[in-house]
């Protein structure tokens, strides 16, 4: 193993779950590596029944290495309780003390990504991990959410900002907010920077992207969340080739985990192809007829032409605004035959003052209505499992299935 074919790891968490004094001292030496300087790299003491307890109620990390000293049996039983818990996307390394073949198969089944045996060393470490996204049939690591209004004004910036801000801050998921509303963007004022030029060196010089200039174009905002601004300016003009933002995009989904595109309410080229080519997509609609219309167009058009994507989810935006006539939630789902992922109330002050501050909505009142839409369009948009507090693990479900069985034949 040479050490210049190990790749550096991108954007990502990570989480080891030790029992043995010579894997942390690994892991320890390993977090110094020029290769880790992106990733977070973390360390707790104890094998998979510690990462079992941490994950029961609490979202789960890109990668979660275990070591485990455990018998085998035992390993397995809790590798599935495990994956009961765990997000979508989340790799699970296990490392051990025996070099047992069955043992390996088990966990290939599974879906664990390596195992590794120990004693490990400070390179084998990190190219184990570098190897899970490095690896030409690796997926991405990235998710592209892109946000569009139905109509012009009807607040897809803020909800995307908002969004970026919530899977950054809430999920802990390093996220990056690429500003596509190039002549007249507000993400930097949303966020209360003045960033450099972003996102317009990019769409100038798409041929010359790689992951050094995406690096320069980002200005941080909040731990865990950077910004590709957009100029927001108009000494330019800005007629852009269909395919002009797909070298950015393809750049960063293969280093940060939540990418949020903020698509400005147009219909060209370039627009159709970022909203086709995104992960997910977010129409963002005020409840009035011609934003009906254009949501319903919006979402026919895209299911078409993405057919083995999700399909486009709807978010109704200012809703019962006072004196304001409107079409009722229940009518806007039936006309588009989708349930809206959040439905969000018009409140002038609280979208007011974060405007006029630069500042989020969690900043102004986290615990407002509007927040906790942002945060549940968050998890689901990223594949978090819903209330994990109240959900079971296979486990514990086989168990009762297994107890109940045994009450009935009693009872017979
Ligand atoms: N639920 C809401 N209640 C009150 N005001 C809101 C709400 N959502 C957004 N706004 C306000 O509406 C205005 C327009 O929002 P925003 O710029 O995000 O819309 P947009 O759809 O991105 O518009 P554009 O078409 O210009 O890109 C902003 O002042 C924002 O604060
Ligand atoms: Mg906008």
């Amino acid at each position: 193993m040479s050490e210049s074919t190990v790749a550096p790891l991108p954007h990502v968490a990570i989480q080891v779950f030790s029992e043995t004094n010579q894997i942390m001292a690994v892991v320890e030496e390993a977090s110094h590596d020029r290769r880790m300087v992106k990733a977070h790299l973390r360390i707790q003491a104890g094998g998979v029944a510690a990462a079992v307890e941490a994950y029961r109620d609490a979202p789960t990390p890109n990668v979660i290495v275990i070591e485990t000293a455990t018998d085998s049996r035992v390993l397995l039983d809790a590798l599935d309780e495990l994956a009961s818990y765990c997000d979508e996307g989340t790799r699970v390394v296990v490392i051990g003390h025996v070099n047992d073949v069955h043992l390996y198969r088990e966990l290939m089944r599974r879906g664990v990504s390596e195992y590794l045996v120990a004693p490990i060393n400070v390179l084998g470490f990190i190219q184990a991990l570098s190897e899970i996204f490095s690896n030409p049939t690796a997926k991405p690591v990235g998710r592209t959410i892109a946000v569009v209004g139905a109509k012009g004004g009807v607040g897809a910036s803020t909800l995307a900002h908002n969004l970026a801000h919530t899977i950054s801050q809430d999920l802990q998921v390093e996220t990056v907010v690429v500003d596509l509303d190039l002549p007249f963007g507000t993400a930097g004022l949303d966020f209360n920077q003045d960033p450099p030029q972003g996102i317009m060196e990019a769409a100038f010089d798409p041929a010359r992207v790689d992951p050094n200039m995406i690096e320069r174009l980002l200005s941080r905002c909040a731990p865990h969340l950077n910004l590709m601004a957009a100029p927001s300016s108009l000494e330019r003009i800005y007629d852009f080739a269909a395919e002009t933002f797909e070298p950015v995009s393809d750049a960063l989904r293969a280093t940060v985990p939540a990418i949020v595109l903020d698509v400005p309410h147009m219909w060209t080229g370039w627009t159709r192809n970022v909203l086709v080519r995104a992960d997910e997509v977010v129409v963002v609609a005020s409840p009035d007829l011609a934003n009906l219309r254009n949501a319903k167009n919006l979402i026919d058009t895209l299911t078409l032409a993405r057919p083995n994507d999700p399909r486009p989810r709807l978010v109704l935006n200012q809703t019962g605004m006072p004196k304001r006539p409107e079409i009722s939630v229940a009518e806007f789902a039936k006309a588009l035959d989708c349930d809206p992922l959040a439905v969000i109330a018009f409140d002038a002050t609280l979208f007011g003052t974060a405007n006029n501050n630069g500042q989020m909505l969690s900043e102004v009142q986290p615990k407002s209505k509007a927040q906790e839409a942002v945060l549940d369009m968050a998890k689901a948009l990223m594949g978090r499992q819903e209330t994990k507090a109240g959900k079971k693990s296979l486990i514990s479900t086989l168990r009762e299935k297994l107890g109940n069985k045994s009450g009935k034949t009693k009872a017979a």
